[in-house]
């Protein structure tokens, strides 16, 4: 166990609670951040609505604290990923393998991860280019629409139903699981409480009858058969079964929804850059990097100490939380010059922290990557700006980063 050689009466206390999902929605996040990396990396709130918590705000901290995932836990009977604790022992039971430790975690992201490797990743490719092609075909160029509904929602449902052989008619329930699922509030009520279960135990019911379908049969190598024919994964418990199909669908899903959507946002603010990829379509795999540090979709994750320990000079106690903010450890200047530039020759793009660190690091990481070249492309070759009609909406969370609403009109300039 490390030396302990400071106590709580020296914390540095946190002078804005960024937990405060006003700070997203208004979209004034950057300055407290800022401030917080600059003169208290490491910050404690002592009170904030989802209770005391560590504010590790660096890119070099967050880091150390990801290195160490025996110390740090992710494990739900611990508090979980987010900054909201499992409101009781039913939510503790929906477990999944990014809210577990050692060994089990490593066991049942054995079983996905062939689902993502490089030839699972060239046979999608195809697929992609030609689903996202049809559907920038059809998008109503000249007129005002929500980028959002009509485009990045579409994708990337489209992408969690072929990775799940799901129906596409069915479509709009993916969605709304989707949302309940990475739905992340203060509002801990039993009738909110009650909402949820419910939609979950819709999802499971669906998911359950694909999960037959590919039981019955001989196994093959999509996700579904391999998660049902494998030793780590086939014999999930209910909850659990539940909980790591939430996983996939919102770890795929909102995630990379609003890299796209906050691509438009920020080629609006730097439109020069749209010009440089132009000019130059090879810089747009480093667009896809440089757009998810930007955007930073996911805005945090949470660790929970295991035992007392040190950080950055400061003693956590065992049971204390720790929210790793992703969104500022994107922003950190130590690393990324002129950081909250949106710059797509930015050389260290792809050091961002946008898929996590460590054992937890996305396991979709390239699957998301190939959908946003793809998507960037797109609106790249066809000689597209895309220009803002009215407000823009952010979404409502201190958990993930994005947009509802974006009313824009395609600009046809190509
Ligand atoms: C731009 C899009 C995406 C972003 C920003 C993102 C971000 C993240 C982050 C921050 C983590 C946790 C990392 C950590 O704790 O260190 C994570 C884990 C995970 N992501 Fe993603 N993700 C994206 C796309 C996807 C896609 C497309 C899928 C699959 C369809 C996916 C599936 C997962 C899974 C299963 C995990 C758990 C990994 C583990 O615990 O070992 N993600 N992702």
């Amino acid at each position: 166990m490390a030396t302990v050689t400071a106590d709580a009466d020296t914390r540095p206390i946190a002078p804005v609670d960024v937990s405060d999902a006003a700070l997203y929605t208004e979209d004034r996040w950057q300055e407290p951040f800022a401030q917080l990396r600059a003169e208290m990396p490491l910050a404690w709130h002592p009170e904030s609505p989802y209770g005391p918590y560590w504010s590790v705000s660096s890119h070099g901290l967050i880091q150390q604290v990801e290195a160490l995932p025996d110390i740090y836990s992710s494990d739900t009977a611990n508090g979980g990923i987010t900054i909201i604790d499992p409101m009781d022992e039913i939510a503790q039971k929906f477990e999944n393998f990014i809210a577990m430790d050692r060994p089990r975690h490593t066991e049942q992201r054995r079983v996905v991860q062939p689902s993502f490797n490089p030839s699972e990743m060239a046979r999608r490719e195809v697929e992609i280019r030609q689903r996202v092609g049809e559907l920038f075909d059809v998008l109503p160029v000249g007129e005002t629409f929500n980028w959002v509904e009509r485009v990045s929602i579409p994708i990337t449902i489209g992408m969690i139903c072929a990775l799940f052989d799901f129906p596409w008619e069915e479509r709009h329930d993916l969605k709304r699981w989707s949302d309940w699922a990475s739905e992340v509030t203060p509002d801990q009520s039993e009738e909110r409480r009650m909402l949820w279960l419910e939609q979950m135990m819709q999802m499971l019911t669906r998911f359950d009858r694909l999960f037959e379908e590919k039981r019955a049969a001989p196994p093959a190598d999509d996700l579904m058969s391999r998660i049902i024919h494998s030793d780590a994964m086939g014999q999930m418990p209910p909850a659990e079964r539940m909980g790591n199909v939430a996983l996939l669908i919102v770890g795929g899903n909102d995630t990379t929804r609003n890299s796209m959507s906050g691509f438009i946002d920020a080629i609006n603010r730097y439109p020069d850059q749209l010009d440089k990829l132009r000019a130059d379509p090879s810089l747009i795999p480093n667009a896809a990097s440089e757009i998810i540090r930007w955007q930073s979709p996911v805005t945090h994750m949470r660790r929970t100490a295991l035992e007392d320990t040190e950080l950055d000079g400061h003693a956590i106690k065992a049971g204390e939380k720790l929210i790793l903010w992703y969104i500022s450890g994107n922003r950190d200047e130590a690393l990324f010059a002129d950081a909250d530039r949106f710059d797509v020759t930015r050389e260290n793009a792809r050091r961002h922290i946008g898929f996590g660190f460590g054992i937890h690091r996305c396991v979709g990481a390239r699957l998301a990557e190939l959908q946003l070249q793809i998507y960037i492309e797109q609106i790249v070759k066809r000689g597209w700006r895309v220009e803002p009609r009215g407000d823009w909406t952010r979404l409502e969370s201190c958990f993930l980063h994005g947009f509802t609403d974006m009313p824009v009109e395609i600009v046809a300039e190509g």
